[in-house]
């Protein structure tokens, strides 16, 4: 395996058995992401995003073919690996934020690290950086509720990059944003992505996908390399 490929998925296939009827989802779907790319899959509805996010994910596993994420085969890793995986190597981002609100931004941000079975201290003093890179210092006391949509997805980045993650997956981050929002937001990963993050993003926006470095789309259970538009990526800046 080459040494600069965090995701490395061979020939992935994945069914669904509904009834007596079986549902192709994946169909032989092959994904090479590279370390420090920013990379969109672009699909409309029911194509297989959330299938594919799932087993990028570690959350599902494929029926057919392997998946390697930096370094260790997940397709033949148990739920003890993966649930680890999860937590180490994944910092998942959603549409709906999924911060938990009865906790303030603090709190939130921390979690991870709590789960790695840092001490509170410690996991505050590791989140500093993070925190102050994403302009929350002044909200850190602030429960979610109390915070604009834009702020919320900010915090639950921080909560993603906090415990240094081999990739950022991000789920239609910008769904639920206004349009401003959603544009500080990948204007974010950008960033994030220039300090040498590898971002992948699900979205089913073609506009959202060209704040990526590259394209790729899913069509019906398949995967293909989409050709990006280099002036709107130029515009989208
Ligand atoms: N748990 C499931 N059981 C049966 N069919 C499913 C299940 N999840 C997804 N599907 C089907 O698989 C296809 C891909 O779904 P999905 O991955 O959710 O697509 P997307 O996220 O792009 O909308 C769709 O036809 C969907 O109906
Ligand atoms: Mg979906």
């Amino acid at each position: 395996m080459a040494e600069n490929k965090i995701i490395e998925m061979n020939q992935i296939n994945k069914y669904y058995q509904i009834g007596s009827a079986q549902l192709h989802a994946l169909k032989s779907v092959s994904l090479d992401v590279e370390k420090g790319e920013f990379i969109a899959i672009l699909g409309p509805s029911g194509s297989g995003k959330s299938t594919l996010m799932n087993i990028i994910g570690c959350m599902d596993n494929p029926d057919e073919g392997s998946y390697t994420l930096d370094g260790t085969a997940v397709h033949e890793a148990s739920e003890k690996v993966l649930t680890g995986i999860r937590n180490e190597k994944i910092g998942f981002i959603f549409q709906r934020y999924q911060l938990i609100q009865t906790y303030n931004v603090i709190q939130n941000i921390v979690m991870p690290l709590l789960m790695r079975g840092m001490s509170l201290r410690e996991a505050e003093e590791a989140s500093e950086d993070t925190i102050r890179l994403l302009g929350l210092e002044q909200r850190a006391k602030h429960k979610p509720r109390e915070l604009s949509g834009g702020q919320q997805q900010r915090v639950a980045i921080a909560r993603a990059l906090v415990g240094n993650p081999a990739i950022l997956l991000a789920d239609e981050p910008t769904g639920a944003l206004d349009q401003n929002s959603g544009k500080e937001v990948l204007k974010l990963f950008r960033r994030l992505n220039e300090m040498g993050n590898t971002i992948v993003m699900i979205t089913h926006d073609l506009n959202v996908a060209q704040s990526a470095q590259r394209i790729v789309k899913i069509v019906d259970g398949e995967l293909y390399e989409y050709e990006k538009d280099t002036e709107k990526m130029a515009v989208a800046k």
